[in-house]
């Protein structure tokens, strides 16, 4: 048997399949042997098939080195496609030959461990049923976005991830010794975003942001994949509106082709698909007075963690926009409200049912002054910033920007309780390896 001979299980169950011999190679995902005959779910990308192999037909060697394949291990198989009524599917392998690639030692996995047991063997946990339906729903949901950016003729451009500044202000990022001097891990593409704008118009970058956050929560990571975006002649409105359409468009593009994932992972289909254009729009100060009548001890200027956000969308079905935060809650980039000093030209969209923020947003703030003033007040050195600045000294324009985390906005859409399992290999405070 060459390889370029076999085919995928998947081609198995093709009605003209039946009674024809198939080569077919994949990995045990268990097996049982009883009175001479050997029983095995054999697994590929496409699918699982019983398998079945007699000592008779095999011969005694072959026969028991089959037997001896622990979970996971790898064969080929050759044989001829049979009904079986009692087979998932209704079709099973009847083999003639069974090569063993690997035999494997006996499988670590079960059920029953714990979940830091689960993290420390990730690097085979990711194999399980659960995990490769999130991942096949993130590669489509990539697939999505850059559908979307693209039919918005949106460019995709590559920003660094190693820089001299930390972005969003030092403290969250992680610092590296480059070449004797201070780097840092990229928080945010968008001062590079705001750079590539100009000419440009409308870019977006699709990369890991890190955030050296002591979070212990269902929904950080010190690692992300960030999506952001950056538009020109964009007011928050317009923004907003390119928002909403985008997680729109995504929603419904994932509830079409990755129904059985959706179903497998617990969500209905017809629950993204549901989600539609225009979302509510909620400002701070509604959202506040919508915390206090609900018993929240919470006043002007106080930040939404996780159980405030978890009070304002978990009896909602659809995302919202929450507006014009207070400016001191916010990046010193952020375009001042023209009609309240006291607020910003941002928002943040929440996922409803109690999963809050998956998009901060905000119109940039144009003015040299106010962006000086602002960063003086923060005590932060100008000169960090003097290649931003520079942008506001040539061909300064309207724009305005967005920045997602696609593992929070994927934590929403499949269920799943914590972040980390809309990723594969999760880094968290307590942990970077596997
Ligand atoms: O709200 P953030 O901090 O906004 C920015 O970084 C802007 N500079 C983006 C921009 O306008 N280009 O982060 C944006 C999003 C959040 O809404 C959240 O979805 C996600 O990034 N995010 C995280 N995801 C996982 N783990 C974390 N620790 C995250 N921190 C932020
Ligand atoms: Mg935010």
């Amino acid at each position: 048997m060459s390889p370029s001979e076999f085919g995928p299980i998947e081609g198995v169950f093709r009605p003209e399949a039946l009674g024809h011999t198939v080569a077919i190679r994949g990995w045990v995902l268990r097996s049982r042997s009883s009175g001479g005959i050997l029983f095995i779910s054999l697994r590929d990308r496409t699918g699982v098939v019983q398998v079945t192999g007699r000592k008779d037909t095999l011969g005694e060697d072959a026969f028991t080195a089959a037997e001896h394949v622990q979970n996971e291990g790898a064969i080929v198989v050759e044989g001829v496609v049979a009904e079986d009524r009692r087979a998932p599917g209704g079709r099973e392998v009847r083999a003639s030959r069974i090569g063993v690639l690997d035999a494997g030692e006996p499988y670590p996995i079960f059920q029953e461990q714990t979940e830091e047991f689960r993290l420390d063997k990730r690097h085979l946990v990711i194999r399980s049923q659960d995990h490769v339906a999130t991942f096949r729903v993130k590669a489509e949901l990539l697939r999505a976005f850059r559908e979307f950016m693209d039919r918005e003729s949106v460019l995709e451009v590559t920003p660094p991830i190693l820089s001299g500044n930390a972005a969003e202000g030092g403290a969250e990022a992680f610092e590296i010794d480059y070449f004797g001097r201070p780097g840092y891990l990229s928080q945010t593409a968008q001062l590079y975003l705001e750079a590539l704008l100009v000419p440009h118009e409308r870019v977006y970058a699709l990369t890991p942001s890190f955030r050296a956050e002591k979070m212990r929560t269902p929904r950080h990571l010190t690692e992300y994949l960030h999506l952001e975006g950056e538009l020109a002649w964009t007011d928050l409105d317009g923004l907003l509106v390119f928002i909403e359409r985008m997680v729109e468009y995504v929603c419904h593009a994932i509830a079409e082709r990755r129904p059985q994932e959706l179903h497998q992972l617990g969500r209905a289909p017809e629950d993204l698909a549901a989600i539609r254009a225009p979302f509510e729009r909620v400002t701070y100060a509604e959202a506040l007075d919508e915390l206090q009548k609900k018993g929240f001890p919470i006043t002007w200027g106080a930040d939404f963690g996780t159980a405030e956000e978890r009070a304002l969308t978990i009896e909602r079905t659809s995302p919202i926009f929450i507006t014009r935060f207070p400016r001191e809650l916010k990046a010193f980039y952020m375009l001042r409200s023209a009609d309240d000093p006291r607020t910003v030209e941002g928002a943040d969209l929440l996922a409803p049912e109690g999963y809050g923020e998956i998009v901060g947003a905000s119109c940039r703030e144009t003015s040299l002054k106010n962006l000086l003033e602002r960063l003086a007040q923060l005590g932060i050195d100008p000169q960090q910033y003097e290649w931003y600045l520079d942008l506001r000294r040539h061909g300064n324009v309207e724009h305005a920007g967005f920045g997602l985390g696609v593992e929070r906005i994927l934590r929403w859409m499949l269920r799943r309780e914590h972040i980390r399992d809309t990723t594969p290999f999760p880094r968290t405070p307590s942990r970077h390896t596997p």
